[in-house]
């Protein structure tokens, strides 16, 4: 326990920690974006998924405390990993060594602190009815919770869709370098597959904007009612 704690705690630990929840977080990312797409194949079939997930409360309470320590993991590198880099180097440069860094890279914390902001307002807004408590009592024809109805009212408010298409953008930021940044450390980003994977980072993370901000989109503009 004593040597995977010192592991864990080593600079070269904490990337690894960084690196494997980032990539079974981004799993979860992709993974729900093509749940939540089936709301464009109709009230029916996104309410039976929901229905479905819900029939395997073993499965749903696994996941959802996997979620927990993931995201508790990540955060946890993101900060010790930021403070050991300060500790290294207590005074700037006085060029800023960043200038060649992207944007991305120069504001993961910060963007990776708002994303976690965002994760917990869409949890009182669809999970635990913390925004509109109504929300968890619609039900559909069969009985079953409506989650169409749900995602469709909660989108109605223009102000709350904007506030997540505010969220999706920073996650898009976020992932455009933490995917590159994820291989990197787990040694895959090397030789030719440097460009390769971040083009892949760069797309999967524009693709997980435009497929996610499609949904409220869809709801401003009359497509889902
Ligand atoms: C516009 C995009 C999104 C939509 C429409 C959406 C929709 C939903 C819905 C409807 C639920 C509740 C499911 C239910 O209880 O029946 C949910 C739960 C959840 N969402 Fe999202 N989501 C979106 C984006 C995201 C993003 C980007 C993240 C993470 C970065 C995320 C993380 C979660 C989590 C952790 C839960 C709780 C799952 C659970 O334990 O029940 N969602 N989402």
């Amino acid at each position: 326990m004593n040597t995977l704690n010192r592991r864990c705690s080593s600079s070269l630990g904490k990337k690894y920690v960084m690196a494997v929840t980032g990539l079974a977080l981004f799993g979860f990312v992709v993974a729900h974006m093509v749940g939540n797409l089936q709301i464009f194949l109709g009230r029916e079939i996104l309410n039976g998924y929901g229905a479905f997930l819900k029939s395997k409360p073993l499965l749903l309470w696994g996941a959802r405390l996997g979620l927990i320590c993931l995201v508790s993991l990540h955060v946890w590198a993101a900060i010790r990993l930021t403070q050991d880099n300060r500790a290294a180097r207590p005074v700037a440069y006085a060029v800023q060594a960043s200038i060649s860094a992207s944007y991305a890279s120069r504001t993961m914390l910060m963007s990776g602190l708002i994303v976690a902001s965002f994760i917990v307002f869409h949890l009182m807004h669809f999970t635990l009815g913390g925004v509109d408590p109504e929300f968890l009592e619609f039900r559909d024809g069969a009985g079953r919770h409506d989650v169409y109805r749900m995602v469709v009212a909660g989108f109605s408010t223009p102000i709350v869709s904007i506030f997540y298409f505010v969220g999706m953008a920073l996650l898009c930021l976020h992932l455009s370098h933490g995917v590159s940044a994820l291989f990197q450390s787990l040694g895959l980003r090397t030789g030719h597959w440097v460009r390769a994977i971040d083009l892949f980072a760069k797309a999967a993370a524009l693709t997980i904007f435009v497929g996610n901000c499609s949904i409220p989109l869809a709801v401003l503009i009359g497509l889902l009612k």
